[in-house]
């Protein structure tokens, strides 16, 4: 299992430099979107390291074909470029009846199936390769629906799913959907996700994927009980950062997944 660090702004440069040099991570995810305007040099040499291609707003589901091809056209180039370990985006709403909404939302698994899966055959004709989809820290019991929509719109379409295990953990917590109900799902995934959860300042408390804190020990303990069905040749999981980037505790955690999937691993799978 390769070790990777989600970089989505420039300021945390030096921090990815140094994870990189310290071996804690073998590659970086780039939240693609913030980079477009670089040239494909620049992206391609920023960092000694594989990349990892992560899109987040696209927002393929509900844009309009103009604006999706123009996106398309700009990561056709930084992917002929760079050559990422993996394209992946996201399955969600960011709009509601016309309105923007603050942060983006889950789709309904059962009345939507169709419209994505036609929206994300156009995505991945646009783009020319296979795009991850990554999966949803769900709120709403509609949640529980969300594995077997993946496993359906993998088979119908050829995408993957970019599997996000805490946010499996925050589904779990949130709306009670088993995580062995993922099972088919990370058995057919090869790219991963991790990080830490926070609970919302509003009761009742929902448990939501902030990216700010250190892993939670039910989210380590189903890595742990699954670490063999994880582990994939090639596997790759990034471990998501966007707020507190308190070095020690970043640290900790990178040395507690390497701890579950050895470095020794990670060559003999490169
Ligand atoms: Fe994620």
């Amino acid at each position: 299992m390769r070790l990777g660090f989600n970089f989505t702004l420039g300021e945390t440069t030096p921090l990815v430099r140094r994870l990189l040099a310290e071996g804690r991570i073998d590659y970086v995810e780039l939240l693609i979107d913030n980079f477009l305007t670089l040239e494909p040099d620049a992206i391609a040499t920023a960092f000694p390291a594989p990349m990892g291609f992560h899109i987040m707003f696209s927002r393929f589901i509900e844009a309009e074909e103009a604006a999706l091809a123009d996106m398309a056209r700009r990561l056709r180039q930084l992917i002929d470029r760079v050559r990422p370990l993996y394209v992946s985006d996201h399955v969600a709403r960011f709009s509601h009846q016309g309105r923007q909404l603050y942060h983006l939302a889950e789709i309904d698994y059962a009345a939507d199936y169709e419209q994505v899966r036609r929206r994300v055959d156009n995505w991945q004709q646009l783009l020319g390769c296979q795009v991850l989809l990554e999966n949803y820290p769900s709120i709403l019991d509609g949640g529980r629906d969300a594995p077997r929509f993946f496993e359906r719109l993998c088979r119908d379409t050829g995408a993957g799913v970019l599997f996000d295990i805490s946010n499996a953990v925050c589904a779990h917590r949130n709306c009670g959907l088993p995580l062995d109900a993922w099972l088919p799902v990370i058995d057919a995934s090869r790219h991963f996700h991790v990080a830490g959860y926070n609970l919302s300042i509003l009761q009742p408390h929902l448990v939501l994927d902030t990216h700010d804190q250190p892993l939670s020990d039910d989210t380590l303990a189903f890595i742990e009980r699954y670490r063999t069905r994880f582990e994939h040749p090639g596997a790759t999981l990034t471990y998501e950062r966007d707020d507190a980037f308190v070095d020690r505790d970043i640290d900790a955690d990178l040395k507690r997944l390497r701890t579950l999937f050895p470095l020794a691993e990670a060559r003999l799978h490169a």
